[in-house]
């Protein structure tokens, strides 16, 4: 059972935390989403309800705001989603040196918060990950995520994890390079800290 230290009582939460995974690419077995998964399933360990929006549903999303009628369901499900989260991990190639486009457009479903109670991702811990085949894209692009969670008034974890994925370490849904698996537990571990605490 998760524990909230909220005003300084240890205080038993009933509600398990949900923990909303963003991102991928394309592929459904692309390293940015298996390092998603990876990470998600630390936050499950750690006692949160997960749910992963990944490479079927990121593909299903028109370009936001390119349809005059509206969202269409997996739009709509999507900002739920986002609504629902106690905490998010999101997760993005670098492509020519930022976040993709497919993350990008996702992320910009965000908007349809911004006259809700909670606006945005305001006050949500957010975790970082980044896949890259070389560490220039991985850190430009670490940044802008940053900036972007900055921008939707999150809170970023201290920790964001850059992953360097040119070796191959990634296959069959597991990660072969253990400091990068201890990483993407951590920074679910840091994300479920404070979705706790909210
Ligand atoms: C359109 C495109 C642009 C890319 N740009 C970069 C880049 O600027 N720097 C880099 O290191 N890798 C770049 N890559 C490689 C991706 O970062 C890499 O495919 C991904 O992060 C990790 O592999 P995944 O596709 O299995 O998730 C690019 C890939 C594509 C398809």
């Amino acid at each position: 059972m998760p524990i909230n230290h909220r005003y300084g009582v240890r205080v038993e939460q009933t509600k398990k935390p949900f923990i909303l995974g963003l991102g991928g690419t394309t592929s459904p077995v692309s390293s940015t989403e298996v390092a998603l998964a990876i990470s998600l399933q630390a936050a499950e360990a750690a006692g949160a309800e997960t749910e992963l929006f990944g490479s079927d549903r990121l593909m299903a999303l028109p370009h936001y705001r390119s349809d005059p009628a509206g969202l269409n369901q997996t739009g709509k499900d999507l900002v739920e989603l986002v609504r629902r989260a106690d905490g998010i991990l999101i997760s993005s190639p670098g492509y020519h040196g930022t976040i993709s486009g497919l993350v990008k457009n996702a992320i910009d479903y965000i908007e349809e918060t911004s006259t809700d109670g909670r606006t945005y991702l305001d006050g949500l811990p957010v975790g970082l990950i980044v896949t890259a085949y070389g560490w220039q894209a991985v850190g430009s692009t670490l940044a802008a995520l940053r900036s972007i969670v900055h921008a939707l008034r999150g809170w970023p974890t201290p920790l964001g994890v850059g992953i360097n994925a040119s070796g191959g370490m990634f296959s069959q849904g597991v990660c072969t390079d253990e400091s990068v698996n201890e990483q993407l537990k951590m920074v679910a571990q840091q994300v479920m800290l404070r979705a706790e605490t909210r």
